[in-house]
């Protein structure tokens, strides 16, 4: 690495991956806390990458999905420019060596999900495209001269110089501290999912970018803006619960209440399929009403097991063999769809301060994220960020420093508690009188951890958007 000051990247999933590929020829430092990524939800992701390449398809449908369901909040530029480009970001993959399952004609075989009027999902080894598509990004950038790595950290503040975001202290496994000087800092953290009792996410999701940008003084957008996942694998008293694709039942499986009867029909045009908000909300229902909801597999073609190894190996692990029996399960907190505020170019409202993928919100998933768009973004806004920063200047900031630090984290057991809070008051379906009570209760009233702080401001959030919009589901 040269004399100059790195562009500091804090995440290795795909968002932070795709910038640091796309910085260079400038020095960056990459800092995550797992070395192969494998901590990211990006690697979690089963369905895979959206893009409008099949007979008949295009990308003003692929666009007019992604608004559908986004309830229409979407930023329609980022929109746009993200459907336009899917095809290109596929490519891109392929020349890394992703390799996206084809049909027997070698054609790229395309999926289908929920919001999606299309088969369009681009997907890799069934429904392990997350770990495919981080794997080969990964190798790339630790083949990559220009990206130095600093593993198995955790960055809890930045430095400002003159309202200027120019540094990072990380800390290691054994609580080493160590400050580093940057040229701009991009936060690839990831959402907050795991603040929630149920979740699709990875332990690790729990908002510390997102908190981190807010104590620096950048502004945030849309936090209210929560999508549950419908089918995560119902596990008694699990909070990072497996996946259960949408691309099962994009491939045939139904969904079932206990006695039996399809959940979906007759509650929308698209069945099984309907946009994600909307399927989670009807099995949040039944599960309060009933206590079980199935995904019934046995209208899927073909075999389960090497069609959908990821699901069929985490339902195994659980006692469950689902080509034989229904798959039990629940909405899970998956996506974030607000976070800090961003410009097209990644950047937030504080100079030097970049954000990248799920902490960040640029408005192009409005109040839903249609699926396997995630991915799409992570890369493509990556790429874009990095693109921009390798033509800054990278001279050292000026002036006084001062430290905004993430500062004290919530013990466990308050942890545990916080996450039913924000389960219950602003889980799938949710009402001003739990909203409220959860803001007046001990935990968050006098918020002492940073987690607390953050699922405040969400709540708030919440009670301050007093009609349902996408995600966002006001009972009253
Ligand atoms: C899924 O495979 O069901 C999730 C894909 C996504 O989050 O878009």
């Amino acid at each position: 690495m040269s004399g100059e000051l790195p562009i500091v990247i804090v995440g290795g999933g795909v968002a932070g991956l795709a910038t640091a590929l796309a910085v260079a020829p400038l020095p960056v430092l990459l800092l995550c806390r797992n070395a192969d990524g494998g901590d990211s939800a990006s690697t979690l992701a089963q369905g895979g990458i959206a893009a409008a390449i099949g007979d008949g398809d295009d990308v003003a449908a692929h666009v007019a999905d992604t608004l559908a369901a986004g309830a229409g909040h979407n930023d329609l530029v980022m929109v746009r420019w993200l459907c336009r480009n899917a095809s290109g970001a596929v490519e891109w993959l392929t020349s890394l060596g992703v390799p996206f399952d084809r049909d027997s004609g070698g054609q790229l075989a395309l999926g289908r999900e929920g919001g999606h009027r299309a088969a369009r999902i681009v997907h890799a080894g069934g429904d392990a495209s997350g770990a495919a598509v981080v794997r080969s990004m990964h190798a790339q950038a630790r083949a990559a001269t220009h990206i130095d790595w600093r593993s198995d950290v955790d960055v809890d503040a930045l430095l400002l110089r003159d309202g200027r975001v120019c540094g990072v202290r990380a800390r290691d496994i054994n609580g080493r501290q160590e400050e580093i000087q940057a040229a701009a800092v991009v936060l690839a953290t990831g959402g907050m999912g795991a603040l929630f009792a149920r979740t699709s996410n990875p332990p690790g999701a729990i908002g510390s970018g997102l908190v981190l940008g807010m104590a620096a003084g950048a502004a945030t957008r849309d936090l209210e803006f929560m999508q549950f996942h419908p089918t995560a694998l119902d596990v008694a008293d699990g909070h990072c619960l497996p996946l259960v694709t949408e691309a099962l039942r994009g491939a045939g499986a139904r969904l079932r209440r206990i006695d039996g009867s399809p959940l979906m029909d007759k509650l929308h045009a698209m069945g099984d399929l309907a946009p994600r908000d909307i399927v989670a909300r009807q099995v949040w229902r039944a599960l309060r009403d009933d206590g079980r909801v199935w995904l019934d597999t046995s209208g899927v073609e073909g075999d389960l097991a090497s069609r959908f190894p990821t699901v069929h190996a985490s339902c195994l692990a659980h006692g469950i063999d689902p080509r034989h029996a229904p798959i039990p399960v629940t909405p899970a907190a998956h996506f974030h769809m607000g976070g800090l505020s961003v410009d097209l170019e990644g950047r937030t409202t504080v100079r030097g301060l970049y954000a990248v993928g799920e902490v960040a919100c640029n408005g192009v998933h409005g109040a839903n994220r249609l699926a396997s768009n995630s991915l799409l973004e992570g890369l493509l806004c990556g790429r874009r960020t990095g693109q921009h920063l390798s033509r800054l200047p990278t001279t050292p900031a000026r002036g006084q420093h001062q430290w905004r630090q993430r500062g004290e984290s919530l013990a466990l057991p308050a942890l545990v508690e916080l996450r039913r809070s924000l389960w219950d008051a602003a889980g799938p379906v949710r009402v001003e009188s739990t909203l409220q009570h959860a803001l007046d209760g001990e935990l968050l009233r006098n918020p002492t951890g940073w987690q607390a702080r953050l699922a405040k401001q969400l709540i708030a959030a919440a009670l301050g958007r007093r009609t349902s919009l996408g995600s966002h589901y006001r009972e009253d």
